[in-house]
C-alpha cells in the first residue's frame, strides 16, 4: 500500500524523471494521489495532487522538477481522503523537512495533539505528516546538539505502528534518510546513484544490485554510500543481484500488465518447477515431522493454500491439516507450538496479516515454510524454509501468474509427499514428476490459446450482468473462489463462489433469467452431481457457463463452454481450470471500461491490518 521511491545521484541529471517513471512501476501499490519533492540549490520543490500519476504529471509536469535528490510517493489512502493536501510528500512548518511514508502511525492523534499545543500547523489529515513536525521539534531542541540522524532515531522511537519512511532535509542536500518497520523498503545501488523504493521494479531499469532493508533498520543514502544501522550497531549487508529484467517490469506491447502476466504463465510455471531438489526434500521432511500443519494466507494466495490443503489432506490422511485466513489466525493460535508447521503463502512476502500471524507462531516454537515470489522479502525471512515461485515481477494488482506458480509448487511438493509417505513407488513418482514438469507449461499455453477468444466473447455477454455465481465441488472449490475473486476485484461484477451442493441451501434464491452461473466441472467423481446442480440452476433460467473437459455431459446443458485438456495429473487442474476465469475477468473489466491493472480501492501489497 502506497509506493515510495527516493533517489540521490552525483551524476548531473534531474532525478524527477526517474522518480516519475519509478512511481509508474509502483502504481499497483496505490494510485489515488501522487507527489514528488526535490532539493535544488538548497531549495525544496514539491508538486503533488490527487489523481493517477499520468494525470497529475500531465497537469503539473512532475518529471520536470529540478534537482539531483528527490522523493516520490503514490498513495493508497488510509487517513484522509485523496486530495492535494493529503497527498505526500508532507513537510514540517518550515518547509525544510520533507517526508513520504507507507504504513500507519497508530499513535498519530496523540502526537498531533501535542504538536498542535506547541504551535505546529498541519496541512493535511494524514497520520504521516506528524513525522515531519516531530523532526522539526527534535531539531529545535537547542539543549542537546542533535545530529540529524539522531533526531531521526528519536522520532522513530516515538511513533507506534508500521512504516517505511523516507525523508530529506534542505540542509542535508545529498542525503536520504530511511527507516522500516513492517512496510517494505529496498535499496538499489549504482556507483554514482543510490535508490530506495517500496519494490525493486521501481529502479530495475538502473540497477539489479539490491539490499532489502530489514525491520528495525535505519539507513542513510548518499550518491556514493549506503550506511545501515540497527539498535546503534552498523550493519554490513551483502547486496543481492536480482535476476528480474527491466523488460519483465514493462508491458512489452500488451495493453495491460494483467494480460501480459496471464500470457507469461507457461514460462513462469516452467521456471518455478526448476526448484532445487534439496529444498523440496527439506520441506517434505519438515511436513512429515510436524504433528499438524496450518496453511496461512490471504486473498488469491489463500486460494492456492486451499489447493495445498486438499492435497496435503489426501496424502497425509490422519495428520490434521488446517486452512486459515491470515487475519483470522487468532482463533488458531492455541495450536502454535513446536509440533506445528505453518505453511505461509504470499506473492509479495510482505502482507502484514500474514506477518502478524507468523511472529507469535515463531516465538511459540512453530516451524514455518513459506512460498513467496519476492526474494528476501519479510515472510521468507521469518521462515525456516523458503520456497520461491519464479514468476518474475507481477505488476497487475490481480494476481495471476504468481497464483498458478504457487499452485504448481504445491503440486510439486504433493508429488514428493506421495513418494515420501510410501503412497507411490519410485517408478511411478518419477513418471508423475516428469509428466508434471513437461505437462504444466505446455498445457497452460494451450489453455490460453484455445480459450482467450472465447473469454473475450463471453465477457461481452456477462459484462451487462451485476452478479455471477461460481460453483464447484471438492478440489475444484479453490478454483471457483479464485474465479469469483478475479471477476469482482477488477470488473466490479458482484461474484460469489459456493460448493455446488450448498447452492440450493440459499444462494439459488436470487437466480433468475440470464443470471450467470459458472460451473467448474472436471470429469471426475463430481461429474454427475455437478450436472444435477447445473440442471437446478438452468431450471431457474440461469445462464450456464461451464469450464470442463470435452467428454463431460455438462457441455450439453451449458450455454457457454470453456474446454480445457484432460491432464495426466489431477494436480494440474487448479491451474488449467483457473486460466479461462482469469481471462474472463480481464476481458469483462476491459469491456466495462475499467483498468484491470488498477482496480479501485485495492493495492497489490497490503501492509496494513
Ligand atoms: C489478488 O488478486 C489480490 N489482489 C489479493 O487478494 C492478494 O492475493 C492478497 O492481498 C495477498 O497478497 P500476497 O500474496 O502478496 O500475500
Amino acid at each position: 500500500m502506497c509506493g515510495i521511491i527516493a533517489i540521490t545521484t552525483s551524476s548531473k541529471v534531474n532525478v524527477s524523471k526517474m522518480i516519475t517513471d519509478g512511481l509508474k512501476k509502483l502504481e499497483y501499490r496505490g494510485y489515488d494521489s501522487v507527489g514528488i519533492a526535490t532539493i535544488n540549490n538548497g531549495k525544496i520543490n514539491i508538486l503533488k495532487d490527487a489523481g493517477t500519476i499520468d494525470k497529475v504529471n500531465n497537469r503539473l509536469s512532475l518529471e520536470n522538477l529540478q534537482g539531483t535528490i528527490g522523493i516520490g510517493h503514490t498513495r493508497w489512502a488510509t487517513h484522509g481522503p485523496p486530495s492535494r493536501e493529503n497527498a505526500h510528500p508532507h513537510s514540517d512548518c518550515t518547509g525544510n523537512i520533507i517526508v513520504v511514508h507507507n504504513g500507519i502511525i497508530e499513535n498519530y492523534l496523540e502526537l498531533k495533539e501535542n504538536l498542535l499545543k506547541k504551535g505546529h500547523n498541519f496541512s493535511s489529515e494524514t497520520d504521516s505528516e506528524v513525522f515531519a513536525h516531530l523532526m522539526e521539534e527534535e531539531l529545535k531542541q537547542k539543549n542537546h546538539e542533535l545530529s540529524f540522524i539522531n533526531a531521526f532515531k528519536r522520532v522513530l522511537a516515538k511513533i507506534e505502528g508500521t512504516y517505511a519512511i523516507t525523508l530529506i532535509h534542505s540542509e542535508e542536500p545529498e542525503t536520504i534518510f530511511l527507516a522500516r518497520k513492517d512496510s517494505p523498503l529496498v535499496i538499489g545501488i549504482r556507483e554514482d546513484t543510490k535508490f530506495a523504493a517500496s519494490d525493486i521494479p521501481a529502479f530495475l531499469e538502473y540497477t539489479k544490485k539490491v539490499i532489502v532493508l530489514k525491520n528495525g533498520e535505519i539507513a542513510t543514502l548518499t550518491p556514493q554510500a549506503v550506511y545501515i544501522e540497527k539498535n546503534g550497531f552498523r550493519i554490513q549487508p551483502k547486496p543481492v543481484i536480482v535476476s528480474w529484467t527491466a523488460a519483465s517490469a514493462q508491458k512489452s506491447g500488451y495493453p495491460h500488465f494483467m494480460l501480459k502476466e496471464i500470457h507469461e504463465q507457461p514460462i513462469a510455471l516452467r521456471n518455478t518447477l526448476k526448484i532445487d531438489l534439496n529444498v523440496i526434500n527439506k520441506a517434505s521432511s519438515k511436513i512429515l515431522d510436524a504433528e499438524r500443519i496450518i496453511f496461512l494466507a490471504c486473498g488469491t494466495s489463500y486460494h492456492a493454500a486451499l489447493s495445498g490443503y486438499h492435497q496435503f489432506q489426501r496424502i497425509l490422511k490422519k495428520k490434521p491439516v488446517y486452512k486459515v485466513i491470515a487475519s483470522e489466525f487468532e482463533s488458531y493460535s492455541h495450536l502454535f507450538d513446536e509440533e506445528t508447521l505453518i505453511f505461509a503463502i504470499s506473492q509479495s512476502g510482505e502482507t502484514l496479516d500474514v506477518m502478524k500471524a507468523l511472529s507469535p507462531a515463531r516465538k511459540l516454537g512453530a516451524s514455518i515454510i513459506s512460498i513467496a515470489n519476492v526474494v528476501d522479502s519479510s515472510i521468507p525471512r521469518l521462515s525456516h524454509i523458503s520456497l520461491y515461485t519464479k514468476a518474475g515481477p507481477e505488476i497487475g494488482v490481480a494476481a495471476t501468474k504468481t497464483h498458478t506458480a504457487q499452485v504448481s509448487l504445491l503440486a510439486r511438493l504433493a508429488l514428493q509427499l506421495e513418494y515420501d509417505t510410501g503412497l507411490v513407488e519410485k517408478n511411478e513418482f518419477n513418471q508423475n514428476l516428469e509428466s508434471l514438469i513437461s505437462e504444466i507449461p505446455q498445457v497452460t499455453r494451450s489453455v490460453i490459446n484455445q480459450n482467450e477468444f472465447k473469454a473475450k466473447s463471453l465477457a461481452s455477454i456477462i459484462s451487462n450482468q451485476n452478479h455471477a455465481y461460481f460453483l464447484a465441488r471438492g478440489m475444484s472449490i479453490p478454483v471457483a473462489l479464485e474465479g469469483a475473486l478475479k471477476l469482482k476485484e477488477i470488473s466490479y461484477i458482484h461474484a460469489e463462489a459456493f460448493p455446488a451442493g450448498e447452492s440450493k441451501h440459499g444462494p439459488i434464491a436470487i437466480v433468475e433469467s440470464m443470471f450467470p452461473v459458472i460451473m467448474i466441472a472436471p470429469n471426475d467423481r463430481t461429474a454427475k452431481k455437478m450436472l444435477s446442480n447445473a440442471e437446478e440452476m438452468r431450471a431457474r433460467g440461469a445462464y450456464i457457463i461451464s469450464v470442463t473437459e470435452k467428454d463431460h455431459n455438462i457441455i450439453e446443458r451449458s450455454d457457454y463452454t470453456f474446454i480445457v485438456p484432460k491432464t495426466m495429473s489431477p494436480l494440474v487442474r487448479p491451474i488449467t481450470y483457473v486460466i479461462p476465469l482469469q481471462m474472463l475477468a480481464y476481458y469483462a473489466a476491459v469491456r466495462r471500461g475499467f483498468d484491470p491493472d488498477k482496480p479501485k480501492n485495492l493495492a497489490k501489497t497490503v501492509t496494513v491490518e
